[in-house]
């Protein structure tokens, strides 16, 4: 299993709307596994396709923190079926936005339909840190960061630094080049 390189926020490819899956064959299962593998070696707790470059409704979720003993879930085309009406505040980080975070509030339950890697189609009902946890990375295959949902000062603070680090981690690449 590959780790794929993660696109780094702000960058148009994390602001876009993402494709269905029409199949869920070898090549999907393949970019599944390889997406769990990266996600465990940032290490993160969630992955979504768009963030590895690939336009398509797949995610990948592991709340466990327990390199022991995981749970990895690999979801395609997942959607929102039912949400509490219920809030849950939680400071919120991002693999594609690398040190920064922010409370993000969101339902506290969640049914989310999906398919899984056989194709078969299946339904969760998740709370907390799990809930939080796929609204997010769902929130990537419409374009939208934990960011949007804060104030655009604070939004417009964090992509500003980031892209700055871009800027500078770049430019030291040309000079060791
Ligand atoms: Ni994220």
């Amino acid at each position: 299993m590959a780790i794929l390189p993660i696109i780094i926020a702000p960058d148009p490819r994390l602001n876009q709307p993402c494709e269905p899956v029409e199949t869920v064959d070898d090549n999907v299962r393949r970019l599944m596994d390889d997406m769990l593998s990266t996600m465990y070696d940032a290490p993160g707790l969630g992955l979504a396709a768009p963030q590895v470059g690939v336009l398509k409704r797949i995610i990948v979720v592991d709340v466990s923190k327990n390199p022991d003993n995981p749970t990895p879930m690999q979801l395609v085309n997942p959607e929102i079926v039912w949400s509490s009406d219920e809030l849950f505040d939680y400071e919120e980080g991002c693999l594609s936005l690398p040190d920064h975070y922010a409370p993000v509030t969101r339902p506290a339950r969640v049914r989310v339909r999906y398919l899984d890697r056989t194709g078969t189609q299946c339904e969760i009902e998740a709370d907390r840190l799990l809930a939080v946890c796929l609204q997010h990375e769902m929130d990537h295959l419409e374009g939208v960061l934990f960011v949007d949902h804060i104030s655009k000062l604070k939004r417009n603070v964090i992509l500003r630094k980031l892209q700055k680090t871009k800027k500078q981690m770049s430019a030291k690449a040309m000079a060791d080049a």
